[in-house]
């Protein structure tokens, strides 16, 4: 089964023009099947989450009842590109689904609010957000082979607590990245295409092979999103994932869930565990972001 649609241009030269939209159910019922296989092993196999012990140990009192996690202008973003990016998927997959409408205009609409908010966070993370707290550090690498090797049932100390992200949601932004940039970059010239606000229409900005591989790398990074975001709302939604959705709407969580995963030294609350220097190789994400809305 072919992926790509193809049709012939005017010198008579076969290119690309769309994905073959049988990949919506492809990557629909990928992600679906994760999901199912994700809850039965969850409730059926896996063992209880396990950490290596605190070093230095943790004093609770010196952790705040609720932790700051995310500041407001950070919650703002990810519900204005939650947004923008329901009303993606659902106004480019429904209509190719059977359910037709006037799409093009919500849809580009909707790609302008996602590209400006994407574009603001960026700026946001780079300035006033601890920028590396996002990106797997070298505790992450090692311990992300150690809970390989424990779940193959090999010998092996447990990983330590999380940082102020754990690494599947680091490896989650990276392929969000990957698959957001490619529409993004992808969308702005294809307004080209089509009547917006932004520039006059110009279809022959580019030739059609590459207008093809344009629309190509849209689908497929498009289809792709729905599998992914699925996976995100099915986490975001699990009982234990469920502090870390409450700070997404409030901005703090629980002291105890702290407690449970995440590791001071690797992610300070600076109200009360003051370190003047961190350990080599750690992380140095520190939690007043929520006190001052600063990220
Ligand atoms: C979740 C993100 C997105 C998804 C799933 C998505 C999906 C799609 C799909 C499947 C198409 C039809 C492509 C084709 O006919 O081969 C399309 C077209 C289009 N998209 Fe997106 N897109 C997304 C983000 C964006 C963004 C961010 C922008 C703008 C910045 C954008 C602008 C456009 C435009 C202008 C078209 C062309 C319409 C036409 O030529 O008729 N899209 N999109």
């Amino acid at each position: 089964m072919d992926p790509f649609q193809w049709a012939i241009d005017p010198w008579g030269k076969i290119v690309p023009i769309h994905i073959a939209w049988y990949l919506i159910w492809v990557t629909t019922i990928a992600g679906l099947l994760f999901v199912i296989v994700h809850a039965i092993f969850v409730r059926y196999f896996a063992k209880p989450r396990q950490f290596a012990p605190d070093d230095p140990p943790v004093d609770p009192a010196k952790i705040p009842a609720h932790v700051p996690r995310h500041s407001l202008v950070a919650r703002t973003f990810h519900w204005v590109m939650a947004a923008s990016m329901f009303t993606l998927l659902f106004t480019a997959f429904l209509p190719k689904v059977g359910f037709q409408f006037d799409w093009v205009t919500y849809h580009w609409i909707a790609g302008a609010v996602l590209t400006a908010s994407v574009v603001f966070h960026i700026f946001h993370a780079t300035f006033f957000m601890d920028f590396w707290s996002i990106w797997p550090d070298k505790i992450d690498l090692r311990d992300g082979w150690r809970r390989t090797e424990r779940f193959m049932g090999k010998p092996a100390p447990p990983p330590e607590r999380f940082a102020k992200y754990p690494p599947e949601n680091k490896l989650y932004h990276m392929a969000i990245i990957a698959a957001g940039f490619s529409v993004i970059v992808t969308g702005v010239f294809m307004m080209s295409r089509v009547r917006t606000i932004f520039f006059p229409r110009n279809p022959y900005l580019f030739g059609d092979l590459t207008w093809g591989m344009m629309y190509v790398l849209h689908g497929l990074a498009g289809v792709g999103l729905i599998a992914l975001i699925m996976m995100h709302v099915y986490f975001g939604l699990q009982p234990e994932k469920r502090e870390i959705t409450k700070s997404m709407i409030f901005g703090w969580m629980d002291r105890d869930f702290d407690l449970k995963e995440h590791d001071p030294t690797r992610w300070r609350v600076e109200t009360s565990v003051v370190e003047t220097s961190t350990p080599p190789g750690r992380s140095q994400g520190a939690r007043t972001e929520g006190l001052t809305d600063a990220g």
